[in-house]
C-alpha cells in the first residue's frame, strides 16, 4: 500500500458530506451463515435491481463524513461494532494519470469498494491510508461504499481497554486524489538534506524543489529514489521564532506544496536541547475530543481551537496523547510554535505475544512518522503509555524503537511509564524501557490516587531527561467548595499548587504535559452528577469554561517562561 505524502498540497477533492448509513450489528452485508453474501451491502443493490434485497442506502439514513458516529446520533453513542457508509460521486479520469482515496483515519478497521470492486482495506483507528482506484473508476457516476468496524479486539492497538471514548467510524476527512502515472508520492525535507520518492513505470523522473527563493533539482534512479544535502543554511524553527520556509515540489507536471520548518533536537545528559541550547517543556496533554461539539475532532478549525487554548495557558509543548492525532494537528503547532509528543495507542494491557498485535503497533508507528516526518514541532516518537513490565513487553517496545529510528533518527523516542511509588516515599525510576528511549516519561497522581506530593524523592538510575507526562485530579467545572473537598474547583487548583513545588525538587526535569487540557468523554468514569460518563481532569471543561486550576499552571508557565527569558 502506498502512503501519500501531503495529501492536501496537491489535486485533492474532499469527499466530505452526508453520506447514507447502515448499522450492521451482525455484520449480516458481509456474510450469511458465516460465507460471504453475494447480495452484500458492497454491491450497493436496492429492491430496485430485485425483490429479495433488504437494504437500500439511497433511502437510508445519513450521517456526516468526516466524524465519529457516537456523537452524531444519540442511539450510537455507545454502539460498538460495524457500520456501512455509501456515497456517490463524479469522475473524469484521464488516461496516463492515477486515481487514489485518501482517508485520514478509519477508527478502528475499514474495507472499501468503488463500483462494487474491492479497492482495499486497513486496521488501526488513528493512521491515515491511501487506496488506488484508478481500475475502478469509471467517468461519470461512481459508488463508494466502506464498511467500517470499531469492535474492540483482544489482539488491537489499542485493545480491550481504554480511558477514552472508543468514537467509531470516518472520523477524519476522505479525499480523491489525481496524480501523473509517475508520482512524487513521498519526500523528507529537513537540515540532513532533500530525499524524494517516486512511483510508477518511470521511476526516472527530475523533481525541481524550491525552498522559498533557493532552487535545486533531483534526478531520481530506478527505483525512484534520489538525495540531496541543502543548498543554503536555513533559519531555524523555534517556538519563539516558528519559522517556515514555502516549498514546493515539482515533478512530471505536478507541483506539490508544502510548509517546512529546519531545527534540531538532541538530549545530553539530562538536557533536553532545540538547536543545540537547553529547553524545558510546558505543556499540557490532549485528547483528540472536539471542543464545545463533542466526539472526535478533526481538521484545522479544531485544531486552532485546542492550540489555542494550549497558548493560553503559556505552553511551549503538547503532549497529543494516546494516539496519532489528525494531521492538521502539527501542521498548526508548526506554525503556532509549539513542540509536539505524538505517540501510537499501545495503551495498559497489549498481546505483547501476538503478531497481529505488533504488526498493527509497526503499521500505526510507520504511517504516523511518514505523515509527520516533516513537521519541525514533532520532537517525540512516542512507543507506548502505562505498560506492565514484563520480558514480551519489552521485546514488543524494542522492536517498535527499531522501526521508529530507522525510518527516523532525527527525532527523540519516548514512552509513558507507570511508575508506582515505593513504601519509603521515593520514586525510584528504574523501568528497563529506560535504556531504550532517549527521554525519560512518567505519569504520576500523588495527592489523587496515591499518597501525597509533600516529601517524595524522586531518583532514576538512568542519565536521561524526564517528562512528567502525566499528573492531574478530577473537578467539575462550577462544583466549589473546601479545597479538601474532591471534584470542587478549589481542590483542583491546590492539587496544582502541591505538585508544583514537587516537580522544582526533581534535579533532572525537563518538562511536563499535565493531565488533561479538556474534561473527555470515557465510559469508565460513571460517578453520577460529577463525572457521567466523563473524565473531569481538564483544565477546562468540555463547554470550554476554564477551571481554576488553569490559572494556576499557567502562573507557573509565566514564571519559567521568565526565567529561562
Ligand atoms: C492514566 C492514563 C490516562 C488516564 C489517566 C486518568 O495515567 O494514562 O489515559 O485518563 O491516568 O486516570 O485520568
Amino acid at each position: 500500500m502506498i502512503s501519500i505524502q501531503n495529501v492536501f498540497g496537491r489535486r485533492a477533492r474532499s469527499l466530505a458530506g452526508r453520506w447514507h448509513v447502515i448499522v450492521d450489528p451482525y455484520r449480516s452485508g458481509a456474510q450469511f451463515l458465516g460465507f460471504p453474501n453475494p447480495r452484500g451491502f458492497h454491491r450497493n443493490l436496492s429492491p430496485r435491481d430485485d425483490a429479495r434485497i433488504e437494504y437500500d442506502f439511497a433511502h437510508s439514513p445519513t450521517l456526516a463524513v468526516p466524524g465519529d458516529w457516537n456523537s452524531q446520533d444519540l442511539r450510537l453513542l455507545l454502539y460498538e461494532g460495524t457500520l456501512w457508509y455509501q456515497r456517490a460521486f463524479e469522475a473524469h479520469p484521464i488516461a496516463g494519470r492515477r486515481s487514489f482515496l485518501h482517508f485520514g483515519a478509519a477508527n478502528y478497521e475499514a474495507q472499501v469498494w468503488v463500483n462494487g470492486e474491492s479497492v482495499g482495506s486497513h486496521v488501526g483507528g488513528f493512521t491515515p491510508f491511501d487506496l488506488e482506484i484508478t481500475a475502478a473508476l469509471r467517468t461519470g457516476q461512481n459508488v463508494l461504499v466502506v464498511c467500517v468496524d470499531d469492535t474492540r479486539r483482544r489482539d488491537g492497538v489499542p485493545a480491550l481497554d481504554t480511558d477514552w471514548w472508543n468514537y467509531g467510524g470516518l472520523t477524519r476527512d476522505v479525499c480523491l486524489v489525481d496524480v501523473p502515472e509517475s508520482f512524487l508520492c513521498d519526500y523528507r525535507v529537513g537540515l540532513d538534506g532533500v530525499e524524494v520518492q517516486v512511483d510508477g513505470p518511470a521511476p526516472e523522473q527530475r523533481v525541481r524543489v524550491t525552498i522559498d527563493e533557493h532552487e535545486m533539482e533531483l534526478v531520481t534512479d530506478a527505483h525512484g529514489i534520489a538525495r540531496a544535502s541543502l543548498p543554503f543554511a536555513p533559519e531555524r524553527w523555534s517556538p519563539e521564532r516558528p519559522r517556515l520556509y514555502d516549498v514546493d515540489l515539482a515533478c512530471n507536471g505536478e507541483i506539490v506544496r508544502d510548509r517546512i520548518g529546519f531545527r534540531t533536537i538532541e538530549t545530553r545528559g539530562c538536557e533536553i536541547l532545540l538547536n543545540g541550547e537547553p529547553v524545558f517543556l510546558r505543556g499540557i496533554s490532549i485528547h483528540e475530543e472536539a471542543p464545545l461539539r463533542g466526539g472526535r475532532a478533526h481538521g484545522v478549525d479544531d485544531a486552532r481551537l485546542l492550540l489555542g487554548w494550549a497558548l493560553e495557558l503559556g505552553c511551549n509543548f503538547v503532549r497529543l496523547s494516546h494516539y496519532p492525532h489528525d494531521e492538521p494537528m502539527a501542521r498548526v503547532a508548526d506554525e503556532l510554535g509549539l513542540l509536539v509528543w505524538e505517540e501510537i495507542p499501545v495503551y495498559w494491557e497489549i498481546d505483547w505475544e501476538s503478531p497481529v498485535a505488533l504488526e498493527c503497533a509497526t503499521s500505526q508507528l510507520r504511517e504516523l512518522i511518514l505523515r509527520d516526518r516533516n513537521r519541525a514541532s514533532v520532537v517525540f516518537w512516542s512507543l507506548a503509555n502505562e505498560t506492565l513490565p514484563k520480558p514480551a513487553r519489552l521485546e514488543f517496545l524494542r522492536s517498535l524503537a527499531r522501526t521508529a529510528r530507522a525510518l527516523d533518527p532525527t527525532r527523540l523516542l519516548t514512552t509513558a511509564l507507570l511508575t508506582m511509588p515505593t513504601s519509603d516515599r521515593r520514586m525510584r525510576i528504574d523501568d528497563a524501557l529506560g535504556e531504550i528511549v532517549d527521554v525519560l516519561a512518567v505519569n504520576e497522581y500523588f495527592g489523587w490516587y496515591y499518597g501525597e506530593p509533600e516529601g517524595v524523592v524522586w531518583e532514576s538510575v538512568f542519565e536521561k531527561p524526564l517528562v512528567m507526562s502525566e499528573l492531574g485530579a478530577d473537578a467539575l467545572a462550577g462544583q466549589h467548595g473546601d479545597a479538601g473537598e474532591r471534584y470542587t474547583e478549589e481542590f483542583q487548583a491546590r492539587f496544582y499548587e502541591r505538585q508544583i513545588a514537587m516537580l522544582e525538587t526533581i534535579p533532572f526535569l525537563r518538562g511536563l504535559s499535565p493531565w488533561i487540557l479538556q474534561d473527555f468523554r470515557s465510559p469508565r468514569r460513571n460517578l453520577p452528577g460529577i463525572q457521567d460518563h466523563y473524565n473531569r481532569k481538564g483544565l477546562v471543561s468540555e463547554r470550554g469554561q476554564r477551571k481554576l486550576a488553569f490559572s494556576v499552571l499557567r502562573a507557573f508557565y509565566e514564571r519559567l517562561a521568565a526565567k529561562s527569558g
